[in-house]
């Protein structure tokens, strides 16, 4: 008999999700000091410190934006010592991890954290996205702030990170752009 598969068939609850690895590689992040943004092109600035929403912003260069959801759920810790630092302590956080295409082609990789404390109230609706682009739901929030916007390269690529919060209640979303997606058009 197939030991694993009876332990594995017997044992799943409902609320036991299985995680995959994280959407974002674990390769280190350069992460660009304020002074150093100057040296970033116009252009590519431009994309990396964009205040409102990237999907409307990514909507000018194509006909659809899609959200491909890859994982999902709730997560006891995070691995992630730079992560970690960027939010209060909690039991569990949201985790939602997305790939955003423009017109089919991967153009961003998502990665939200959600204290399970900010999933109080309406904003407990963020895990209900599914494949409805965070931002429909961030930026219609007359209560949404950012306190800033890291910015970073990884393996080449560019990466950002935010934090913001809603009625004062932190999330934390990082995004790597894809070398398809218009950041890097020259
Ligand atoms: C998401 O739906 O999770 C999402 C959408 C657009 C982004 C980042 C995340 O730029």
């Amino acid at each position: 008999m197939d030991h694993d598969s009876h332990k594995l068939g017997s044992s799943t609850r409902d609320d036991e999700i299985m995680f995959r690895k994280s959407i974002i590689t674990p390769a280190p992040i350069h992460w660009l000091p304020s002074e150093e943004h100057e040296s970033i092109n116009e252009s590519t600035l431009s994309w990396l410190m964009e205040l409102g929403s990237m999907t409307r912003r990514f909507e000018q260069y194509c006909q659809k934006v899609t959200v491909m959801p890859y994982q999902e759920g709730f997560i006891d810790f995070i691995e992630s010592a730079d992560e970690k630092t960027c939010l209060p302590k909690s039991q569990r956080y949201w985790l939602r991890e997305v790939v955003l295409c423009g017109d089919d082609i991967p153009w961003l990789l998502g990665r939200t954290l959600v204290p399970e404390e900010t999933l109080t109230g309406e904003d407990r609706k963020l895990v209900n996205l599914r494949t409805v682009p965070l931002g429909r739901y961030l930026f219609q929030e007359t209560t949404l702030s950012r306190d800033f916007i890291h910015i970073g390269q990884q393996n080449g690529y560019w990466l950002r990170r935010s934090r913001f919060q809603l009625s004062d209640k932190p999330l934390l979303l990082t995004e790597v752009f894809l070398p398809a997606s218009p950041v890097y058009e020259k």
